[in-house]
């Protein structure tokens, strides 16, 4: 099963965009980080990529945070998203657009959607009552509370009552074609898990659910009646098509879908499922605009087992986290050790130890001995072996030469700590290599063929492993090419494009002895655990 159907050279991407009632932590870090590795193994493909983020503006949830600090919505959203921005520059993510839901262009866009679903007469006006959550911005079934009224996920938020007359959208209306939309794209929800539990939802049968807000003016007045504001999912979900407008481009729908619709992928966590598999894809087939193609929702985080909050004060800092271990190793760590779908733990410990035994030794002490065997034993040279002279059961070569498309399935199937697995395999295998071989001793008897051949296959396969380990950790991954003579940074977009292409890159055999090595350098430092563990 190949998750994402790829025939244009294009590639548009979406991470969800973030409630601003507070600065990120590292959950909304997460989505971003894996989006970011998506967007990065897709352009090294040679693909166009479009990786969408941004910050959800609008609600009750964000207006009673500025109030409760006695700002005034806009400054606070103002002040917050610039967290968010600041925190993507840290973590080295290259997105290329930043969508704020009160842009002034949104707001175009959402009443020209409107308009469409209000012309194809699904909405309507009702009585609403029901338990709402503020910090879900959702209405709760009285059946999935817990006990005191409390939210299932907000665990230590009471639910409120709510009577009220909204405008409501038709998503029953919907019920038989998202079904038919399951059947028919196996692939559309992903991972399996949480195509099940979606299909659990939507067979239940379908209820319409309100888009309107009355009692709250932090947002989009309703189009038609402008004394109700519209929905803060409402306006949110759009929020991915606003984000497509070229910087100068009238907004309009016709603009804003014109390139890069339908989407590729929406990467989202798990508490965010039914709006963007089913809602959200209701709501396109009212306004008549075709689907995107893939929803992924993935797991929690949770911390030394328990789940990640506020309320238990142990949520995670990932500035702090990023300021003191840097942005790959952090990157590595949650895409290495999380199979990408499922919860997935953070322990410091755990953490040091995966870093010190992949980045430090495995990586980063395989290619600072072997540059320095080369410059001792070489000349430190690249050394002459034509690859193909190399026996195919050399056990470097014989990984170097499948792992490429391996690693490329990997990727596609979104299953980064697969693809890292592998990655480090080779890497393993090259010290192994290098410990059976003894190249030291190989020198003392004058073998100077052999040892030329096991320092080339050694140093080709740090190379590929680098190469393939680019869109996670893209500064150690350019600090090794550099080191072996390449001029490939891996965060300049142009540098990537201009490159020779993934086909070429990701087989065994690229180094060749015209390549300048350059001076050995430690790539990552090993972390001391701290003294109390
Ligand atoms: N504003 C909405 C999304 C609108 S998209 C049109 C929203 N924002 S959020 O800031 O509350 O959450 C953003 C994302 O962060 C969600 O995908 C959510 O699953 C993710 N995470 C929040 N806490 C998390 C963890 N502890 N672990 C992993 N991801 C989690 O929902």
């Amino acid at each position: 099963m190949n998750l994402i159907n790829k025939t244009e050279k294009t590639f548009a991407l979406t991470t969800p965009l973030y409630y601003v009632n507070d600065v990120p932590h590292v959950g909304s870090a997460y989505t971003t980080m894996a989006a970011d590795v998506i967007a990065r193994f897709q352009r090294l493909l040679g693909n166009q990529v479009l990786l969408i983020t941004g910050t959800d503006e609008h609600g009750q949830k964000i207006q009673r945070s500025a109030a409760n600090l006695g700002k005034e919505p806009q400054e606070f959203c103002d002040e917050i998203s610039q967290s968010f921005f600041s925190l993507w520059q840290l973590l080295n993510i290259k997105y290329d657009r930043f969508i704020r839901t009160t842009d002034t262009r949104h707001e175009a866009i959402v009443k020209e959607f409107f308009d469409r679903v209000w012309q194809a007469g699904d909405i309507y006006q009702g009585q609403q009552k029901g338990w709402y959550c503020v910090s879900c911005e959702e209405f709760k079934e009285e059946r999935e509370l817990l006990e005191g009224n409390r939210c299932p996920i907000h665990t230590n938020k009471e639910v409120e009552w709510r009577d009220e007359q909204n405008y409501f959208f038709r998503l029953s209306k919907y019920q038989t074609q998202l079904q038919e939309l399951y059947a028919s794209q196996p692939d559309f929800i992903q991972p399996a898990s949480r195509r099940n539990e979606v299909l659990n939802f939507v067979n239940q049968g379908l209820q319409d659910f309100s888009i309107s807000r009355v009692n709250l003016d932090w947002g989009f007045p309703v189009p038609v009646d402008p004394k109700h504001t519209l929905y803060v999912w409402f306006d949110a979900l759009l929020g991915y098509v606003t984000a497509l407008l070229d910087p100068d481009a009238e907004p309009t729908l016709a603009n804003a879908l014109a390139k890069w619709w339908p989407m590729n992928l929406h990467l989202i966590g798990k508490d965010i499922l039914r709006f963007h598999a089913v809602y959200w894809p209701a709501m396109l087939m009212s306004a008549g605009v075709s689907l995107p193609q893939q929803v992924f929702g993935h797991g929690f985080l949770t911390k030394d087992g328990q789940k990640m909050g506020k309320s238990l004060g142990n949520t995670l800092n990932p500035i702090e986290l990023v300021e003191r271990y840097g942005s790959d190793a952090v990157r590595y760590y949650f895409l290495k050790e999380i199979e990408f779908g499922k919860d997935g733990d953070f322990n410091e410990v755990r953490f040091i130890n995966v870093l010190n035994a992949d980045l430090a030794n495995d990586l980063g002490n395989l290619l600072n001995r072997t540059l320095n065997m080369v410059k001792k034993y070489c000349g430190g040279n690249v050394p002459s072996i034509a690859h193909e002279t190399i026996p195919a059961d050399n056990p470097l070569k014989a990984i170097g030469l499948s792992l490429g498309e391996k690693v490329k399935n990997a990727y596609e199937m979104l299953a980064f700590n697969q693809a890292c697995t592998e990655i480090l395999l080779l890497a393993q295998a090259c010290n192994k290599f290098i410990d059976e071989q003894a190249p030291w001793t190989l020198y003392k008897q004058g073998q100077q063929q052999q040892l030329a051949q096991v320092l080339y296959a050694v140093l080709e396969s740090v190379r590929l492993a680098a190469y393939l380990l680019s869109p996670v950790i893209p500064n150690i991954s350019s600090d090794i090419y550099q080191q072996l003579g390449f001029g490939i940074n891996f965060n300049d977009q142009l540098e990537v494009a201009n490159a020779a292409p993934f086909s070429v890159h990701a087989t065994w055999g690229v180094l060749s002895d015209k390549q300048q090595l350059g001076t050995p350098q430690p790539i990552f430092k090993r972390i001391e655990l701290p003294k109390n563990n």
